[in-house]
């Protein structure tokens, strides 16, 4: 999907481009590789251990690292009086390798580690924290809700016998405790703690409200032409995606027995781009590749001034 969204986003020489997620820099590389003196790249993670990668290994001064959650771009963006003068926003969603290869992290049910699980280790409460203090139904529901977990009620029973022992502080506790309750039946290849780990996640660092927040800011924060380009990992990230894409972009059907003339279909502020998968190329090299959607819209209309 790299250089699928890079293409997308169209890259003007001397535009200002928001990377909203940086990881380790490739899409920002990616964009600065195609802009020209006077172009600009704002990149922001909400990871601290992300910013300070970039700023050891990417000496431009056309990027500008922010350490901050993308629902804060409109304010940064503000503050640097860009709002409606932003050629491109790319989002690249979820968590990145070295997140999840790092078991103090907390991401990983494949490694051992204290079950933290928070892109910004600064802000918020831990996962360890939550499922201490959660009831056990809310437990269920942010599995079933986030994770789409047929056995969300069992596994959130699970967890509090399990706590009524001991305290439950590190991945292989959790991932243990579920695949003991998914064990018998899990025929699939992924692993049985796959979508509840997801679910956590995603509940703990408010990744759907986040994302909710950033679409919506990004109709007042692009200059017209410029595009939004998102890479979604699951099917409730993209549906979102997709739900805001068609919203902003396909006009209201027309009045029954209004004749349609050019005056009466309504301008929308969004045109769609249509959505792209990764090529078997890509999957082979890297297998998280497979569920990737990335999403392309275009600004149709200045923003009102
Ligand atoms: C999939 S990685 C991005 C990889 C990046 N495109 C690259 O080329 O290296 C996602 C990154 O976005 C960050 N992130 C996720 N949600 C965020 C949010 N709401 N605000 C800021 N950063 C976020 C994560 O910390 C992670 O570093």
């Amino acid at each position: 999907m790299f250089s699928e969204a890079i293409e997308g986003l169209n890259i003007a020489e001397n535009g200002v481009y928001i990377d909203a997620t940086f990881g380790r820099g490739g899409h920002t590389q990616g964009i600065l590789d195609k802009l020209g003196l006077d172009g600009k790249v704002i990149a922001f993670d909400q990871d601290l251990a992300a910013i300070e990668y970039g700023k050891k290994h990417i000496s431009d001064k056309r990027l500008s690292l922010i350490h901050s959650a993308f629902s804060d771009t409109s304010n940064e963006i503000s503050s640097q009086k860009l709002t409606g003068k932003i050629s491109g926003i790319l989002l690249d969603l979820g968590v990145s390798s070295p997140q999840l290869d790092d078991a103090n992290r907390g991401f990983s049910f494949n490694s051992d580690g204290p079950l933290d699980m928070r892109m910004n280790q600064n802000q918020g409460i831990s996962a360890a924290d939550w499922l201490a203090t959660a009831a056990e139904e809310e437990i269920a529901n942010v599995i079933y809700d986030f994770g789409e977990e047929k056995k969300s009620r069992q596994i959130a029973n699970a967890i509090k016998k399990y706590q009524q022992n001991q305290a439950l502080t590190t991945t292989l506790q959790l991932a243990n405790i579920i695949s003991k309750v998914l064990s018998s039946k899990n025929k699939q290849h992924k692993h049985p703690a796959t979508r509840s780990f997801q679910a956590i996640r995603i509940f703990i660092n408010r990744e759907l409200e986040q994302l909710e927040q950033i679409l919506q800011q990004s109709l007042q924060l692009l200059a017209t032409d410029g595009r939004l380009a998102v890479i979604s990992f699951h099917s409730l990230e993209d549906r979102i995606v997709k739900r805001f894409i068609r919203q902003n972009s396909k006009p209201p059907e027309p009045l029954k027995g209004l004749p349609v003339m050019a005056e009466n279909i309504a301008i929308m502020p969004l045109k769609n781009l249509g959505k792209q998968f990764a090529t078997q190329a890509e999957i082979r090299q890297n297998k998280r590749s497979r569920s990737a959607i990335l999403r392309l819209a275009q600004r149709n209309l200045e923003v009102q001034k």
